[in-house]
């Protein structure tokens, strides 16, 4: 069953939109990513039809989906985004999102990325410990400028979702302790070159239970009490993301929840917010397609396929499943099969005991769903292989947005 609405079969043929999948990989040779515009405009439809009326930006992160043709979608809707790194603000500047918009995150945030963010005028650099702190503020001071600085907090709210990608517990790498968040306060109000805008968090990724996120806020709120009791004016609030999505089961977490959390927890105090949702604006608007390339006899058998984990990782790094659709049509029986890839590693495993049509073999293509995020942005070239390309689709035309990358093309780096 296709999850998305914008996949379909046409006369036994699987559609992307308008798209023939199959003849776009006659022509785009597989494995290859393919997106709806869409569907991607869809999801922001959503997103802002539930955020915009309180006033909450949105900031897209763009790791979930760094494609400069994606990036300019969100910077045509007029988002914000979440960056984690240099080669990220440069991707959203490029693709013309503007820089008051942009919020920057992430641990290790070095020197010469601080500088590249300060001169571009970026909006909020979200902090995640002292010796960061420090770092900016003599950056900034080089530079002679003010750095807008929201402190990112570990909340210590388990956000019920798997252990690789919860991030606000004790013991992650993420975020300042509570206990040492008076410290980072007084270190940004003592300095001219620092400005605080408030504080941040964010819990975890493909987040569906609706708890964590008002146990957050409800944390946040009273910091910011807390806070402000002291002379401290917190205005401004970044919830981070982690809104989940179907990847098959019918879960999601709705826009519209998160929305109604803050409003009840956050709003009463007066305070901006922010949001930054990667995957919940993307991941439903991509599959990847791949071929079969042989059927391996066993109990039960192996499919193996042209993509591998180098291709879509998420599988091997979360165990995740992307549902599999068939690109023709079958009503026949379904049975069990493991799907793999060619990669000679034993995590190169899509799925073990997948349902798949009794008759698929070499040869037939096949579409993982729900590909769209923390996909081809985490793909690589392992095993020799290449760099598969991206295509948009948009009604009935396609376009390859990232061209294939082989190892011709990357021998040629390093003669
Ligand atoms: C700081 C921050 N914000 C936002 C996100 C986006 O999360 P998601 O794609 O689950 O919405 C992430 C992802 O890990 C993140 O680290």
């Amino acid at each position: 069953m296709p999850v998305s609405p914008f996949i379909a079969y046409r006369n036994g043929r699987l559609h992307h939109e308008e798209v023939d999948l199959e003849q776009l990989a006659a022509t785009v040779g597989t494995p290859f990513y393919c997106y709806s515009k869409a569907a991607i405009q869809s999801a922001i439809r959503s997103c802002r039809a539930a955020f915009d009326p309180l006033g909450i930006s949105i900031h897209y992160a763009v790791k979930a989906n760094a494609n400069l043709s994606v990036l300019r979608l969100m910077a045509a809707a007029g988002l914000g985004a979440d960056i984690v790194s240099g080669g990220e603000l440069a991707r959203a500047l490029q693709a013309g999102i503007r820089p008051e918009g942009i919020v920057f995150s992430g641990v290790g945030k070095q020197a010469r990325e601080m500088g590249q963010a300060l001169a571009a005028a970026i909006g909020q650099f979200n902090i995640e410990s002292i010796p960061e702190l420090e770092l900016l503020e003599g950056v900034a001071r080089e530079q002679g400028c003010r750095a807008a600085v929201a402190l990112r907090v570990n909340p210590e709210v388990n956000a019920n979702t798997h252990r690789n990608i919860t991030t606000g517990v004790r013991g992650s790498k993420f975020g300042i302790p509570l206990d040492q968040l008076d410290q980072a306060l007084a270190a940004v109000l003592r300095s001219p070159h620092l400005q605080l805008r408030g504080l941040a968090a964010h819990i975890g990724s493909q987040i569906l239970d609706e708890r964590p996120y008002r146990a957050l806020c409800r944390l946040l709120a009273r910091e910011t009490l807390r806070l402000r009791e002291l002379g401290v004016e917190i205005g401004h609030i970044d919830l981070g993301g982690g809104f989940g999505v179907d990847y098959g089961d019918g879960r999601t977490l709705a826009f519209e929840t998160v929305a109604a959390i803050v409003e009840q927890e956050l709003l009463p105090l007066s305070l901006r917010v922010a949001v930054e949702p990667g995957r919940s604006l993307v991941a439903g608007a991509g599959v990847m397609v791949s071929r079969v390339i042989y059927r391996k006899a066993a109990q039960p058998p192996f499919l193996i396929l042209d993509a591998g984990m180098n291709d879509l990782m998420r599988p091997a790094l979360y165990q995740a499943v992307h549902p599999l659709l068939p690109l023709a049509q079958h009503e026949a029986t379904w049975v069990m099969a493991n799907l793999v890839g060619p990669v000679c590693e034993s995590t190169d495993l899509f799925q073990r005991d997948a349902s798949v049509p009794a008759s698929l073999g070499a040869g037939d293509l096949v579409a993982f769903q729900q590909a769209g995020a923390y996909a081809a942005v985490m793909s690589g070239t392992y095993n020799g292989r290449d760099l598969i390309p991206e295509v948009m689709v948009e009604g009935d035309t396609s376009r390859v947005i990232r061209r294939r990358l082989s190892q011709v093309d990357l021998m040629e780096l390093e003669l």
